[in-house]
């Protein structure tokens, strides 16, 4: 893992729109114990393909807290994943990413978003136009890709535009659709031309219709999976279960055909049921590396193109506002603010928002 903190020193210097790039940041490194703290580190040097964006908001994902449960002992790893920002430097062999435009991304491991400026390859980020607030896209990242890897590498089903007409008169379950990687995965699926079934809170059954679902039923009712199997006429053969814990799998799985179904999970599950085939995603491996976090994936180059072709199709449909954000919560502190946002998601208070930090507050938090 590369830590900011060792990466050759630069000096600080200033970029074609006359800012200053410092040779220093803030940035949130775990310390060793389980924990982390905001540090002074170098900024990250440029490897060939990469850009360096200034971070300007940050999201919460529970990711974020399982690292620090399962990494409890590794020391100076920047944190986080999710973050939004302005292009600050672009090298020569980057031409479709420009100076000063806004972007929005899933950053890699160890090379962590919680930070001033955060390095990443220019293709793997989501373009915003200027009219789309940071915090709001600060979210889009792991939830978003995510949300594609499912439908899309996993399940099979055309990408929104590849049909001039819709797919077909088919069903697809999304499982838990107040979720971040829920609220945007129905709407995927609806561009894509499918007729949306869902589960949430019933609290959350009017918001979740809002985003597209066509049937929405309560995700605690044992009931839900054999009420789906019935208002689908027993003919559902594709799911994404956004929970993938506890009985979620298993209530999908009943929730199908009677020959079964194919559920992408965020979380690894192997299927019992015959029939049913489960994959699960890893947003991480657009990179196309092997990652051994948060869970084991192998390296493919098909997933690092795929993961490139979702930035671009997320980048259009915003630009076309075809794509709602997760309603961003921020909390004040800037990186300070980031303790309190990884509990609060750690315990479950978190329904469907996603908690959010602006950067510029952390140095006036840092002063107080
Ligand atoms: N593999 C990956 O790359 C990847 C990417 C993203 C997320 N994940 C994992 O996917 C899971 C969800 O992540 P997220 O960020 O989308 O979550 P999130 O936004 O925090 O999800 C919160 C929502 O989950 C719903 N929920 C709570 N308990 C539930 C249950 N027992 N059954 C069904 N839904 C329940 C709630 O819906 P109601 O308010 O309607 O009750 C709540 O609004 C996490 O475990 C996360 O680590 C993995």
């Amino acid at each position: 893992m590369t830590v900011p903190n060792t990466v050759p020193h630069r000096t600080s210097m200033t970029n074609a729109h006359d800012e200053k790039i410092p040779a220093t940041m803030k940035a949130l490194l775990t310390t060793g114990d389980g924990r982390f703290a905001l540090k002074d580190v170098a900024i990250p040097i440029l490897k060939e393909d990469e850009i360096l964006v200034r971070v300007v908001a940050i999201a919460v994902n529970h990711v974020d807290w399982k690292y620090l449960a399962l990494h409890s002992r590794v020391k100076g790893t920047c944190m986080g994943w999710d973050f939004a920002g302005t292009i600050c430097q672009v090298p020569p062999n980057c031409p479709n990413r420009k100076l000063g435009e806004h972007v929005a991304g899933l950053a890699s491991t160890g090379r962590g978003a919680f930070a001033e400026y955060v390095a990443i390859p220019g293709d793997l980020t989501i373009q915003l136009p200027p009219t789309v607030s940071f915090e709001d896209a600060a979210g889009l990242g792991t939830a978003c890709i995510s949300a594609c890897q499912c439908l899309y590498q996993e399940l099979n089903i055309p990408m929104p535009g590849a049909y001039s007409t819709p797919h077909y008169a088919q069903s697809i379950l999304i499982w838990s659709g107040a979720s971040s990687v829920g609220q945007y995965a129905i709407q995927l699926a609806k561009l894509s031309g499918y007729k949306v079934i869902s589960t949430s809170a019933p609290a959350n059954h009017d918001f979740v219709k809002s985003l597209g679902a066509d049937v929405v039923f309560d995700h605690s009712d044992s009931q839900s999976a054999r009420q789906i199997f019935h208002s689908t006429e027993g003919t559902l053969v594709k799911a994404v279960d956004c929970w993938s814990q506890g009985m979620s799998p298993n209530q999908v799985s009943l929730s199908f055909s009677r020959q079964g179904g194919e559920i992408a999970t965020l979380l690894p599950y192997e299927s019992r049921t015959p029939g049913v085939k489960a994959y699960s995603v890893a947003a991480n491996s657009i990179y196309g590396k092997d990652t051994s976090f948060p869970f084991v994936t192998v390296g493919s180059t098909n997933h690092l193109q795929n993961g490139k072709a979702y930035c671009k199709l997320i980048s259009t449909l915003i630009t076309q506002n075809k794509l709602k954000f997760v309603p961003a919560k921020v909390y004040p502190g800037g990186l300070l603010g980031v303790a309190a946002g990884i509990e609060d998601m750690r315990l479950g208070k978190v329904h469907a928002q996603k908690i959010t930090c602006r950067i510029a507050e952390t140095s006036q938090s840092n002063r107080a």
